[in-house]
């Protein structure tokens, strides 16, 4: 099944193509190795468990402090990265607080990750809201590098699902469906309850962050925002969170991202600031 959806995907990537800002023009270019699991190609880390691991764990503690580690989240994440030798590194921990945060606020039946990467959207999600049916939007490649990565854990999200190929496709009942962005707009009525975007508008082509704001409010759904205040891409494309098509939509919480404004590297001088304030929000569109 993985092998098949990923033929698809590798025949689309033509497709979404269209879909790419310069940024991502960039980052996956032809030669880009998105078929390896491990690889870095700007959408987050898949750190191997290995000897250098406790320096990890030191400089996390320096940055997040030790609650982040007793949270449940943390430990639903463990117990399945645990089985694959994976390692929770920083871009695991921001989705654990996310995904903490977010489950003070909502209990989604239906949960669209735009712009995942290396699982750690979708996971989350599932191991958050396990009922949830869950949907992943992204560009082929990224789809094609989640899907190795869920072919490798052992839990029921990784046993239903499907993978959209045309507009017309039946949304079964699976519990993931994965969604080529060429194809976005199958999301459209469909009555999704949660959207949630980490990192990735910031990314994007305006008119692209434009579209998926369209079918936001068409679901009248709650978005979770979390994004660089401001980005100017090497295209020139600029970002602004303050001014993505948020209008009639009825704030939750809005903020700067508290575990969203330092990372660490195992490079000196170890911990670094992002490269711009980073806001998030949660919102209604009722
Ligand atoms: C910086 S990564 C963020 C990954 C993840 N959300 C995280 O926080 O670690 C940005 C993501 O946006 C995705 N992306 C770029 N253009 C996209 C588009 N047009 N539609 C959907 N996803 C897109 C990229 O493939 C990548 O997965």
């Amino acid at each position: 099944m993985f092998d098949e959806i990923n033929n698809k995907l590798l025949n689309n990537i033509v497709k979404t193509n269209k879909n790419k800002s310069s940024y991502w023009k960039e980052h996956l270019r032809d030669n880009a190795d998105f078929q390896n699991p491990y690889s870095h190609l700007g959408f987050g880390s898949y750190t191997k468990k290995n000897i250098k691991n406790y320096i990890h764990n030191l400089l996390a503690r320096v940055i997040f402090g030790n609650n982040v580690f007793k949270t449940k989240m943390y430990y639903a994440y463990k117990s399945v990265f645990d089985k694959i030798n994976r390692f929770i590194d920083v871009d695991t921990i921001r989705h654990i607080f996310t995904f903490e945060k977010l489950k003070e606020h909502v209990n989604p039946k239906s949960i669209c990750v735009i712009g995942d990467g290396k699982i750690n959207g979708i996971l989350g999600a599932h191991l958050a809201f396990p009922n949830a049916k869950i949907y992943s939007v992204n560009l082929s490649e990224t789809l094609i590098n989640d899907n190795m990565i869920l072919e490798k854990i052992d839990i029921n999200l990784k046993k239903s699902v499907t993978l959209i190929t045309d507009l017309n496709f039946p949304t079964k009942d699976k519990i993931l469906t994965l969604i080529p962005s060429n194809l976005k707009k199958i999301l459209l009525n469909k009555n999704i309850e949660l959207f949630i975007n980490i990192v990735s508008f910031q990314e994007m082509a305006p008119d692209e962050v434009k579209e998926y704001f369209e079918i936001i409010k068409n679901n009248k759904s709650k978005l979770y925002c979390c994004n660089r205040q401001y980005k100017k891409l090497p295209g020139g494309e600029e970002l602004y969170f303050e001014k993505y098509p948020f209008s009639n939509s009825k704030k939750i919480f809005w903020e700067d991202c508290p575990w969203h404004q330092k990372f660490y590297s195992l490079k000196p001088p170890f911990i670094h600031n992002y490269g711009g304030n980073i806001r998030h929000c949660l919102v209604d569109f009722l």
